[in-house]
């Protein structure tokens, strides 16, 4: 395999990947098809863009003529799909948006791959050596109780918001092109990523921001619900992985089981933002500041990543609180960038949302 389209390269998780994939593959045509919306940005892989193994293409994946042209031209065999709509709160406010992008979006590339992988080979057989990897997330199988139980590959769908609803929708479209037309597809379910070039809607580098400029911190109902996080360029080493590796038509679950009760989190937050700044310890906890909960909240997030380690040997390569040190180090180091993406409408967002 030498052609990879990756989509959503130019987001958070993306970007990593698309940067590991450029450097660690020099024989590989990396092409990056983004739409570039709010969450894609393109300064997120300066350091790779004139490398000559990477091409970047701007474009909408729910454009099933953009895509089959791209597949044509470029001469895809390999997908890694990320693009998507990727924020529940953005969800609850524009469910229609994440059904576009997630669902629409996902199934109009299935479409252009089949097209172009079976064109003139008689259905499976123009498959061979092909490959769609879907990156999707643990939100999919709901929520769990606060009892120790962990979410496996076999644990029944049940999402809660539109965003793990069109999520779940789309891994349903992979498998289904896979039992019905025999495409090669992976999906991978993966918990909380946190790291560098995450959009700051989300809860820790919002909070890395909000502590710096002294902005209240909004902890949504109690600060009770529990996510498992893991750091973004374990996620990547995780889907290089399975990408090459892991058994095609099959599922991986991704985590490092590494749970964390959002206030206890916060609390960490707090004090690295603090030390970092050469704060006194503690200065900035009078900024938690509770707020009305997110509407369908689930409770606590848990991921059981025990076959990737078993079958491929993936283990995750930092310990938490040293993934916390580096990424606090890095947003207080990149106010630029996070100045940059938060020009334009951000502020009315933000306003939106009731923040504060
Ligand atoms: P992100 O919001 O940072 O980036 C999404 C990217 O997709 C952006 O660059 C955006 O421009 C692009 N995009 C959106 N709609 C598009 C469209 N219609 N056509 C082309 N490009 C489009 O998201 P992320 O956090 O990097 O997540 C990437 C993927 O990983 C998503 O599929 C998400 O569901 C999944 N995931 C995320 C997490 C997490 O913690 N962030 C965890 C597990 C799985
Ligand atoms: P988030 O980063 O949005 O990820 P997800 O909802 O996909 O897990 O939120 C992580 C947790 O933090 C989640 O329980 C909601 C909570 N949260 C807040 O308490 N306040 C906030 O401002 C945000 C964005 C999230």
């Amino acid at each position: 395999m030498k052609n990879i389209l990756i989509t959503g390269g130019a987001g958070f998780i993306g970007s990593h990947l698309v940067r590991l994939m450029v450097n660690k593959y020099p024989d590989y045509n990396i092409i990056n098809l983004d739409l570039l919306t709010y969450a894609g940005n393109l300064a997120n892989l300066k350091d790779i863009e004139k490398r000559p193994n990477y091409t970047f293409v701007k474009g909408d994946i729910c454009d099933l003529e953009l895509m089959q042209a791209l597949f044509a031209k470029y001469q895809i065999d390999g997908v890694i799909h990320l693009a998507a709509e990727s924020h529940v709160d953005r969800s609850i406010k524009d469910p229609f948006a994440f059904a576009r992008a997630n669902v629409m979006g996902t199934l109009s590339l299935l479409q252009a791959a089949r097209l172009y992988w079976s064109e003139g080979e008689k259905g499976k057989a123009g498959f061979a050596g092909k490959l769609f990897y879907h990156v999707s997330t643990d939100e999919v199988y709901g929520s769990l109780e606060n009892d120790g139980t962990f979410f496996t590959e076999d644990t029944k769908y049940d999402p809660h918001s539109p965003y793990s609803a069109s999520k779940a929708s789309s891994d349903h479209f992979v498998r289904a092109y896979h039992d019905t037309y025999g495409m090669p597809v992976k999906i991978s379910n993966c918990s909380n990523n946190y790291g560098s070039f995450q959009f700051p809607e989300k809860l820790i580098p919002l909070f890395i921001n909000n502590i710096r400029h002294n902005k209240p911190l909004p902890v949504y109902g109690k600060g009770e619900n529990v996510r498992d996080w893991l750091y973004v360029e374990d996620h990547a080493s995780a889907i290089d992985l399975i990408f090459h590796k892991g058994k095609t038509g099959d599922t991986y679950n991704i985590g490092g089981f590494n749970e964390w009760k959002n206030i206890d989190l916060i609390k960490v937050l707090i004090k690295t933002v603090d030390k970092q700044l050469g704060r006194p310890e503690g200065t900035s906890v009078k900024l938690i500041t509770y707020v009305t909960d997110r509407a369908g909240h689930d409770l606590r997030y848990a991921i059981d990543s025990g076959k990737l380690h078993r079958e491929l040997g993936w283990e995750p390569s930092l310990q938490f609180e040293e993934g916390i040190e580096k990424t606090v180090r890095w947003y207080l180091e990149n106010q630029e960038w996070l100045d940059n993406v938060t020009s334009g409408d951000y502020q009315k967002y933000y306003d939106a949302m009731y923040k504060g």
